[in-house]
Parts: C-alpha cells; sequence; structure tokens
C-alpha cells in the first residue's frame, strides 16, 4: 500500500513527482503530497483525496525545486485526512519523511519523543520516524547516521524517502518489506514504489533489499546496509516500455487488461515445452524427480485473487498428480503452526510479490525447512528473492486494482506446473500429455474469440439485472474455483453483495435466499459435473432466481435452465477456469461501469497489500 516516488536533479521536480505518484495510485488513493526543497527550506503540499486533488491544490500554491519526494496513501494510522497526509516533518520543519509500511513499535516510540518535548501533529505512525531521524541527528549532526540509528530502532515494515533542509542536494532511502527502488537516471536519479513511477526518465535501478537504505545525489548513487556498509548491487533494468503503463485508448486499465489476456497467456505459453514437444520446461524451477520424490505434501499459499489461482493449482494436482495438496489464505496459515516439515512443498502465489501475509507465509516455511516454490509476476519482488525456486507469470504490469490478467497468468502457471510435476512423477502418459499441450495451446485464440463475442450478451445481460443487490455464484469442482474468483471481482469493483458456493451446498442452508430475481450467475464448464450443475441451476430457476450461466460450446441444454447463456470454446477440462474466467470479468466490469463505480481504484481497496 502507499507509493513513494523521489527527483533529484536539474529540472522542477514537481511535475515528476505529480506524473509519478498518477501512476502509483493503484497503491492507494486516500490522501497525496510532496515536499520539494525550495530556497534552502522544505516545502509541503498536501491534501486528501486523489493526486488529482494535489495538482490542483499546487495550482493554488505552486511550488519548485530540483529535489522532492512525493506520497500517495492508503490509510493504516490515522483517518485519510490533510493532516495525516504525507510528507510529515520534525518539529522544525527540518526533516521531511514519506512512508510505506506500518511502524508497529510506534507507540512506543512515540510515549518517548513527547518525553523529550517532541509535538504530534498527525494520527501516524510514520510521524515517529520523521522526530526520530531528528532526535538523531541533534545528537551525532550526521544525517545518514541519524537514519541508519532510526532503522535500528524502527520495527515493522518501512519504505521511506528521507529529505533535510541541510542536506539539499540529495534524498536517503530505505526499505524493508515494502518495495522501494533507486532508479538510475542521467544527471538526476529517482526513488520510487514501482517501476512505473519513473518509467519515463529511466528504466535502469537498483532494487534495494530488506534493511538497506541509500543515499542518492544528482550524479551518485551509494548503497549501505543496516551496519552502514557500503554494498554494491546489480543495476536492474527492467524491459518494459510507457505504454505499459498508460490506458492506450482503454476507459479503463481493467478493460485493457482484460483485452492483454491472449497476448499474457501467449507469453506463458511461449518458450515452455521443449524443443522435441515432449515436455514442460520452466526456466528457475529446480524440482526434478529427485526433489518431487521426497515431497508427501503441497500446500498452495496466497491472498484474494492469487489465492483462487492457488486452488485451481491444488485440483489439478491433486487429480493428475495424486499428491495431497492444502489450499490456505496467507493470513490463517501463518499464525497455525502449519503441518510442515521438510517433506512439504510450499507453493505461495503473488502478482506483486509483496504481499505481506504472503511475504510472512513463505518465511514461516522456510523457517520450518519446506522447499518454497514462488510464482511471481513482479521480478525482483520480495517474495521473488527469497523464494526457493520461482517461476514468473509474465503478465507485464498489472495496474487495475482488480486482478484480470494476474490470475489467467498465474492458472496458466498451475497447469504449467501439474504438467511438470506429473511428468517428473510419471503420472502423465505422453499421449495426455500431448493432448493438453495442443488445447493450452489453442487457449489465446479462444480468449479472444471470447472477449470478440460475448461482450454484446453480457452488456444487454447488465442492462436488464442493473438493479440487483445480490449476485450468487455456483459451480462445481473447478467451475467452483472460477465462481470464487468471479465473485470477489463483482464484490470489489461493483460493491454488490455476491456469494460463491459449491452448487451441491445450495440446499444445505443458502437456497433459502433465494427468491424472485435473486441473480444467479451458473458456472457449468465441467463436462463430467455438467449435468450435477445444470440441476442446480434449475433448483434456483424454480425459485425464481435470474440465471446467467457459462458453460462449454454444444452444451445446449443448459439453456433450459438458464435466462441467458455465454458459451465458451471447447477445451480439456483441466483448461476450463482460464476462458469461464473471462465472461465474468466482462460481467463485473460491465456491472460496475453500468452502476458508475471508480472501476481502477475501488474504495477502501489498494493493489499490494504490504500490511497485515
Ligand atoms: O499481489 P498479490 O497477488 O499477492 O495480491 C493478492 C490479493 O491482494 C489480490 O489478488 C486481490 O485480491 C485483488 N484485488 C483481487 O482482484
Amino acid at each position: 500500500m502507499c507509493g513513494i516516488v523521489g527527483y533529484i536533479g536539474g529540472q522542477n521536480c514537481v511535475p515528476v513527482l505529480i506524473n509519478g505518484l498518477e501512476s502509483l495510485e493503484y497503491r492507494g488513493y486516500d490522501s497525496a503530497g510532496v515536499a520539494v526543497i525550495s530556497n534552502g527550506a522544505i516545502e509541503i503540499r498536501k491534501t486528501k483525496g486523489k493526486v488529482e486533488n494535489l495538482r490542483n491544490l499546487l495550482l493554488e500554491q505552486p511550488v519548485s525545486g530540483t529535489v522532492g519526494i512525493g506520497h500517495t496513501r492508503w490509510a493504516t494510522h490515522g483517518a485519510p485526512s490533510d493532516v495525516n497526509a504525507h510528507p510529515h516533518f520534525s518539529n522544525d520543519d527540518k526533516i521531511a519523511v514519506v512512508h510505506n509500511g506500518i511502524i508497529e513499535n510506534y507507540q512506543e516510540l512515540k510515549e518517548k519523543l513527547q518525553a523529550k518535548g517532541y509535538v504530534f501533529h498527525s494520527d501516524t505512525d510514520t510521524e515517529t520516524v520523521a522526530h526520530l531521524i531528528d532526535d538523531f541527528y541533534k545528537q551525532n549532526n550526521d544525517l545518514l547516521e541519524a537514519v541508519r540509528l532510526t532503522l535500528n530502532v524502527i520495527e515493522g515494515s518501512y519504505a521511506l524517502g528521507v529529505l533535510c533542509t541541510d542536506y539539499p542536494d540529495q534524498i536517503i532511502a530505505a526499505r524493508k518489506e515494502s518495495p522501494l527502488i533507486v532508479g538510475i537516471g542521467e544527471g538526476s536519479n529517482f526513488i520510487a514504489s514501482d517501476i512505473p513511477a519513473i518509467l519515463n526518465y529511466t528504466k535502469n535501478a537498483y532494487i534495494l533489499g530488506d534493511k538497506e537504505f541509500a543515499l542518492i545525489k544528482a550524479d551518485e548513487i551509494k548503497l549501505y546496509d543496516i551496519d552502514g556498509n557500503e554494498i554494491h548491487r546489480d543495476v536492474y533494468t527492467y524491459n518494459w516500455d510507457v505504454e505499459a503503463a498508460q490506458k492506450n485508448g482503454y476507459d479503463h486499465f481493467m478493460l485493457k487488461e482484460i483485452y492483454e489476456q491472449p497476448k499474457v497467456v501467449m507469453d506463458n505459453l511461449s518458450r515452455r515445452f521443449s524443443a522435441d514437444g515432449k515436455h514442460v520446461e520452466l526456466d528457475g524451477i529446480k524440482l526434478g524427480r529427485a526433489e518431487l520424490e521426497n515431497i508427501n505434501q503441497i500446500y498452495i499459499v496466497a491472498c484474494g485473487t492469487a489465492y483462487y489461482a492457488g486452488l485451481v493449482g491444488k485440483y489439478l494436482l491433486e487429480r493428475m498428480v495424486r499428491i495431497p495438496v492444502n489450499s490456505e489464505v496467507a493470513s490463517e496459515f501463518r499464525y497455525k503452526d502449519p503441518l510442515i516439515d521438510e517433506h512439504t512443498l510450499v507453493i505461495v502465489v503473488s502478482q506483486s510479490g509483496e504481499t505481506a501475509d504472503t511475504l510472512s507465509a513463505l518465511k514461516l516455511a522456510k523457517a520450518k525447512g519446506s522447499r518454497v516454490l514462488g510464482i511471481v509476476n513482479a521480478v525482483g519482488s520480495s517474495i521473488a528473492r527469497e523464494a526457493d525456486d520461482v517461476l514468473y507469470t509474465l503478465a507485464g504490469f498489472e495496474i487495475a486494482v482488480a486482478s484480470t490478467k494476474a490470475f489467467s497468468a498465474q492458472v496458466i502457471a498451475m497447469y504449467l506446473l501439474t504438467l511438470h510435476i506429473a511428468q517428473e512423477l510419471g503420472t502423465l502418459p505422453e499421449k495426455d500429455f500431448l493432448e493438453i499441450k495442443e488445447a493450452m495451446l489453442r487457449l489465446p485464440s479462444q480468449i479472444n474469440d471470447i472477449l470478440t463475442k460475448a461482450v454484446p450478451a453480457i452488456r444487454s445481460f447488465v442492462d436488464k439485472y442493473i438493479s440487483s443487490k445480490n449476485v450468487f455464484y455456483i459451480g462445481r469442482g473447478l467451475d467452483y474455483v472460477v465462481s470464487m474468483e468471479g465473485s470477489l471481482k463483482l464484490k470489489e469493483i461493483a460493491y454488490l453483495h455476491s456469494e460463491p458456493y459449491a452448487a451441491g451446498e445450495l440446499k444445505h442452508g443458502p437456497i433459502a435466499l433465494i427468491e424472485s430475481a435473486t441473480l444467479v450467475v451458473g458456472v457449468a464448464t465441467q463436462e463430467s459435473l455438467f449435468d450435477k450443475t445444470r440441476s442446480n441451476m434449475q433448483e434456483v430457476k424454480a425459485r425464481g432466481a435470474k440465471v446467467l450461466a457459462i458453460a462449454m460450446q454444444g452444451n445446449r441444454s443448459i439453456e433450459e435452465v438458464a435466462d441467458d447463456v455465454i458459451y465458451i470454446p471447447r477445451t480439456h477440462w483441466m483448461l476450463t477456469s482460464v476462458l469461464a474466467n473471462i465472461p465474468q470479468q466482462l460481467f463485473a466490469y460491465y456491472m460496475a461501469l453500468g452502476l458508475g463505480e471508480d472501476i481502477d481504484k475501488p474504495r477502501n481497496l489498494a493493489k499490494s497489500v504490504t500490511v497485515e
């Protein structure tokens, strides 16, 4: 949560900061602010709400300078307000700080600082950091050392940007468990929570590690570990272009990302099969037969949409490899003392690679001796760096808070991993592998087909039922997993109450909620379960529900129990999830559009959840 950007160089930093903050708004949009060194003083402009409000404030109260830091906030400590917006000042306005993360011991530190006479103006944990740096600085007159001493005292997670009027030619940055990169320009340098913020200026950056900090000048960058030793890091070059962070004519990033899925799936499939076409080849995965034979159970751990992608993996691995697979949300897994050991493979799934709960789950698994495989989108992220093996999902930037293309890429990763493990352990005959591979290679054009054909039917369904207040999603097996993801998407962006149920479970209680015109999305793409799910759809229809069905082409009998049907192209049973989810994404998108919601920035949410 929260986005940080900083600039030091030869030009006015304010437009750089504002543009950077706009590309980071997916991380939080409760407030925004900048601190700029101007004529030897630090000028702060900050306000509640989106970056647009800050832009307007800067028109009324302009400021300029060549060194500055900016912040867009997802509130944790203290309500979204002008006073709680970052940056935060030390008492004499000498030091300004922006922060992403949570200082867990801030209350205790605050009391000690108050006893020394420091006055707090906000309810944030971050203000403690500004005063602490100031306190150490007053003792030793060395800003870099004051920051280092502060890092030794604060507990929790942080990405920090620090300015000081006594050092008008530098920014200090630090990180622990919250992302931060140091962008390398020519005659200018940057800090950012993520590369889109600075992609207009550079593709090269140092990725700061945990408990590392940086001294950044216009023409020099020095990196240090927590003990103050200078360290050296390879420059990482981001292989993405500026368009990747722009809407490119689409009304919303979410829609753009939905339409990118054929390419994302293709990217995830190309170069993943051996030259003879008979094997999966996964760079970065060192799980051969010997390692796999040492494993007697698998845990798949993640949050939100990534958890549902993991559930697809559970269904597939159990069925095709016959190893017990537990799937857990990371926030539960990390506190339940899970029964795992060196014979457990723990798979963590994360788009951002920074989700606090998932990262903690990973660390717990490693501490218990388990091997950890990360399925991660963000290259160089904390989870990617800490996992023993990494399978990158190659979805590119995902900017909309509601995850779409990343889910598809994660599901494809699950397909590939299942095939790899099944082949290594000899549970998948070559003939079956070749059949599945051919079906996988058809997925990009099949997704394209759905995107081309399904929109008119979905829009007309949305028009009919836009005033619905409750939507149920039902399915069985893999279709049940897809239902969960569909329901989450609708909640997130359309703010509609929505519940996913295993279709067979309805009659044990939830069916009592079905009444005239209740909306039900029924997913029935699993041929072996089709008749069962169809019967469950019949049951809700008989009680007055309006049913939107998602089924495979050819299964026309679904029309007898549904009001509207979206057909997906025929595919192998194990591959239906990625196709069945596309109409659900479009349904959530057009419902939210019809209701006039802020699709890319839904209320209360942020893209990257780096707090517990
Ligand atoms: O970055 P991650 O994949 O670890 O994020 C996990 C969830 O926070 C994320 O999938 C969330 O549920 C999305 N907003 C869903 O659209």
